[in-house]
């Protein structure tokens, strides 16, 4: 890449304005991971609170609104999952999973998670994700790839044999609720401790949707801020309160120390939008995924778990596994101003923020299907364009 040698500041002016152009702007976004915050959320994060510290020991002096404000939210957070406490200072979900992990699995032990294969967290699930780094080994849940969900007669019959420390329900590939009161008995018989991280569908949780973890057997629910909840990028952990003191005890000093006041007065304001308006939101994203992989399905697009209704959540899969087809429809799509990633998963969380319904799904669903069968994106682009302009506003602020 070539960057000129005069002006900085105004050629990093433009490649920021383009990008927010085209992407804010001109795209369909249905990346499952991304969402859009409300123009409240934005302000907050640029805010003084972005400029200071505050740490538990008092050494920072200045504090006390940043002090009341982590109250607060902690308050709203526990209101909106049902949980005795909280913490906002992860600063990312994966980070988040790292404190879990820390405080939970048994050095020597091992931790039992959806395989990458399967859809699995590869931060959690990889030979080379976090757990390795503390000497803890994976162990898979046995998996039914035609329902995308755990095996649970299978599943018991494991943790009974193997008793790892550590049960972690959720995945990246997140279609369906995941049997966590089925498996929660075994668990706690075999003595493993038992969390969910519901990076991808905390907002339909918050919303009262998809499942309720912590009353399902979780100890700890936990995940990114900014999938389907609405909030900036960042990490949250909640919980019951036998283990609260571990967790925290685990998380300062020793994995998250400055923890980004400004995000967290955002993640508090989000939270509080979630606790108002998740209830309108959560069920309008699964309606809109619903009616997003009947759109493609009937149009002859290959839907993952046809025969399941296609999706509880937010996401919509696509059954292809030709890698060379992916690039090529995943790039084909961008260039018609669709942007996916290359699960190839889909995602109706932004869409349904931006207030599009079951109809407007159908539409995306022509348009990712005439890409799918051919069609010049340079065709599509406009329509896409134009079917994204006329959503505009952000709802369930
Ligand atoms: C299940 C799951 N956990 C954790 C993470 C990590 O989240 P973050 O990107 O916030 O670090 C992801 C990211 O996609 C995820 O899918």
């Amino acid at each position: 890449m070539e960057f000129s040698s005069t002006s900085y500041a105004s050629q990093i002016r433009k490649i920021v304005d383009k990008h927010q152009k085209w992407r804010a702007e001109e795209c369909l976004n249905l990346i499952p991971s991304e969402n859009v915050t409300s123009h409240t959320v934005r302000q907050l994060l640029s805010g003084d609170m972005g400029h200071r510290y505050r740490a538990d020991d008092r050494f920072y002096k200045g504090t006390k609104f940043m002090d009341e404000l982590e109250s607060f939210g902690e308050k709203i957070a526990c209101e909106v999952f049902g949980a005795d406490w909280a913490t906002l200072r992860p600063l990312s979900g994966h980070m988040a999973d790292m404190i879990m992990v820390s405080t939970l699995a048994k050095p020597g032990g091992s931790i039992l998670t959806v395989s990458p294969a399967d859809g699995g967290y590869p931060g959690l699930s990889d030979q080379a994700g976090y757990p390795t780094f503390v000497n803890v080994r994976n162990l898979y849940f046995p998996f039914d790839s035609e329902r995308m969900n755990i095996d649970a007669e299978k599943a018991r019959g494991l943790i009974e044999d193997e008793k790892p420390s550590l049960v972690v329900f959720g995945q990246s590939f997140f279609l369906f609720p995941h049997p966590v009161k089925e498996l929660a008995e075994a668990c706690n018989t075999a003595g493993s401790r038992v969390v969910y991280d519901g990076s991808h569908v905390l907002g339909l949780i918050a919303g009262g949707e998809f499942q309720r973890p912590l009353q399902e057997g979780a100890e700890l629910l936990l995940g990114s801020t900014h999938k389907s909840l609405f909030g900036p990028q960042g990490g949250i952990i909640v919980g019951k309160k036998e283990v609260e003191a571990e967790v925290k005890g685990r998380q300062f000093p020793g994995l998250v120390d400055n923890a980004h006041w400004n995000r967290i007065a955002a993640l508090t304001y989000a939270l509080d939008e979630a606790r108002r308006n998740g209830g309108k939101y959560a069920p309008r994203v699964i309606e809109n995924a619903k009616a997003l992989a009947k759109s493609l399905h009937e149009r002859g697009v290959p839907v993952k778990c046809a025969d399941y209704g296609f999706t509880a959540s937010h996401q919509v899969y696509l059954n292809m596994k030709d890698e060379k087809e992916i690039d090529r429809l995943t790039q084909r799509l961008e260039d018609a101003n669709i942007i996916v990633d290359r699960g190839i998963r889909i995602g109706t969380c932004e869409a349904t923020r931006r207030g599009m319904k079951p109809k407007d799904m159908d539409r995306v669903g022509e348009l990712i299907s005439q890409v799918y069968k051919g069609t010049d994106p340079a065709r599509i682009r406009p329509q896409a364009t134009r079917l994204r302009r006329g959503f505009s506003s952000i709802l369930y602020a």
